[in-house]
């Protein structure tokens, strides 16, 4: 395998493709919320030196790309790396398993996951031994920008998250790191982010 092979990113094309099937086997609001990530991924992307913006758009759209198989909770993850795997976007998806592990934090309880323990195993040991990069970064924080209709603060995404999946012991740990990435890319863009995001006050405030 070349090294560029670990690199390879769906085209817009094919992000098109995966995600109009995907819609139609488990249609939802989880389709636009997986353009508006690429979206904000991209826009991000495009004023940090050194990230390629067409490169953030196809890991931010297709991070969920795992939920075409209907509604999971931690399974999409790993189906989605399967998906990507057998494309041969190897670059798409290393990131369906690493954009909710902002802290490598993993649930030890099997309870917890609706995946099979062969399958956790291989999850854990996957993060667990992974290096995240600037990507990675970017689309953990895009995953929390991005809503199904637009983009919005932070805050109020996790409000919303918790409002419908509750909290846990780490909730407010990962709520801190997901602040540290806006101001980690809040410095490489040289901006506010959330300037960069089109109509982020309107739907804030909806
Ligand atoms: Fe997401």
């Amino acid at each position: 395998m070349k090294a560029s092979d670990l690199l390879r990113t769906a085209t817009e094309a094919e992000i098109e493709a995966a995600l109009a099937e995907a819609a139609a086997a488990n249609p939802g609001k989880w389709i636009t919320h997986s353009i508006n990530a690429g979206i904000a991924c991209r826009e991000i992307a495009a004023k940090c030196p050194g990230l390629d913006s067409e490169r953030a758009y196809s890991l931010g759209a297709l991070h969920d790309i795992g939920r075409y198989v209907g509604i999971v909770r931690g399974r999409h993850q790993i189906e989605g790396y399967r998906y990507c795997m057998a494309k041969g976007w190897l670059g798409n998806a290393k990131v369906c398993l690493t954009h909710s592990q902002v802290l490598k934090d993993i649930n030890r309880s099997l309870d917890y996951w609706d995946i099979s323990k062969t399958d956790f195993d291989f999850f854990l040991e996957y993060i667990e031994s992974v290096v995240y990069d600037d990507y990675d970064y970017l689309v953990q924080l895009a995953d929390c920008l991005a809503t199904s209709e637009g983009f919005c603060i932070i805050e109020k995404r996790m409000i919303d998250v918790a409002r419908r999946y509750g909290v846990d012991q780490d909730s407010v740990a990962r709520w801190e790191r997901v602040f540290e990435l806006k101001d980690y890319f809040d410095q490489k863009a040289g901006c506010n982010i959330y300037t960069l995001l089109p109509d982020i006050e309107k739907t804030t405030l909806n």
